[in-house]
């Protein structure tokens, strides 16, 4: 089927592992789902191992605003992946919608631009419970350095703050910027770690990721944050499902992690067309380089209108960078999840557009 074509190699994998699984006799569900899960767990650890010893948990990912409760503050990278906040307003933790502003109350938007190297001047940044923090970033597509994320570590220690550190991104790093918040002495104290097949996998919609939550991480009265977690993952998420599972054994198989590293390895040559279109018409682009977006600057101009633009005039869909937060104003997120021939084609027309 062509519109898998990027993704064949991991989908192949993944729908052998599926009909082995499904030859697997079935003495009771207790016998099948067992080894399966407490496998994945094992793979996991053992890809992850260099950095972390100690994996507590696998889950699925969007559950911590449930972890935490209503009655925390929370602080978010602006602009970021708009989950953070409307999970956050979902559980009833901020103040209403400032539409002059376009911020909710009692949300700390930590603004993170070309003139700070898209990383927050923690100098200026007021104390929250919870810090929400994504490397490489969406939108931005900017990966935090090792001297970086020591200082945000050290942030969050100096206030009793918990980092809630997404890596979903982390396989699209080329350069030395860690790609686990777990390579920084002292994050175990302070961090929780959230990562996901959907990026290296094409697993949106199968929907499988896991989290990583420190025995070291208690919460001020000593409470092992861990325990609390896995409490709440018990009550909420039954785990996942056979398959999904099956899917995630066979990306960590020596063949999967080759196939994962073909698929990421496309898009990052998709994301080189694009920063050529872009640069090539004069635009100044961020990101990129560590992930699979192009940040692309429009000085001076609404996202809405830009994005309006390129839609109605090239056909072409970008993401206003305003949708995820006020800091990108000026903005358009463009992706590289796309078939070859469609990237190239839309480089052709945006070229039209912008010559
Ligand atoms: C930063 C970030 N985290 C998490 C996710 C969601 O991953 P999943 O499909 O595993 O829910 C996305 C998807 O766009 C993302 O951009």
């Amino acid at each position: 089927m062509p519109w898998q074509r990027e993704h064949m190699p991991c989908q192949q994998l993944m729908a052998t592992a599926v009909m082995e699984l499904s030859k697997v006799k079935r003495n009771s569900e207790q016998q099948l789902l067992q080894p399966t899960m407490r496998t994945l767990v094992l793979k996991i650890q053992t890809y992850l191992s260099l950095m972390v010893p100690n994996v507590t948990y696998l889950a699925c990912s969007s559950i911590f605003q449930v972890l935490f409760g209503s009655n925390v503050t929370i602080a978010v990278q602006d602009p970021s992946y708009p989950a953070y906040v409307d999970s956050s307003v979902i559980m009833g933790q901020t103040d209403l919608y400032q539409q002059d502003v376009q911020k909710y109350g009692n949300i700390e938007y930590m603004r993170c631009g070309p003139e700070n190297g898209f990383f927050p001047d923690l100098s200026t940044v007021p104390r929250t419970d919870i810090i929400f923090f994504c490397s490489p970033n969406n939108p931005t597509g900017a990966a935090a350095s090792r001297d970086q994320l020591t200082k945000l570590v050290k942030f969050a220690k100096d206030n009793g703050s918990i980092i809630v550190y997404d890596s979903a991104y982390a396989m699209y790093i080329s350069d030395d910027s860690p790609k686990s918040i777990f390579e920084i002495p002292g994050a175990k104290e302070v961090a929780i770690e959230t990562a996901s097949f959907s990026k290296y996998a094409g697993f949106t919609g199968v929907r499988l990721g896991w989290t990583v939550v420190p025995k070291e991480l208690l919460f001020s009265d000593g409470h092992p944050v861990a325990k609390d977690f896995n409490r709440i993952v018990c009550t909420c998420f039954n785990g996942a499902s056979n398959i999904a599972q099956a899917g995630g054994l066979a990306c960590l198989s020596p063949d999967g992690l080759k196939a994962m590293q073909d698929v990421v390895g496309f898009y990052k040559e998709n994301t080189e067309i694009i920063v050529e279109t872009f640069t090539s018409l004069g635009f100044n682009v961020y990101g990129a380089k560590n992930a699979p977006y192009v940040w692309v600057h429009f000085p001076g101009r609404n996202s809405w209108d830009v994005f309006a633009e390129i839609l109605e005039k090239a056909n072409v869909v970008t993401t206003p960078g305003t949708g995820f937060g006020p800091g990108g104003e000026g903005f358009v997120r463009v992706s590289a999840f796309g078939h070859r021939e469609n990237i190239i084609e839309a480089a052709r027309r945006l070229k039209q557009l912008y010559k």
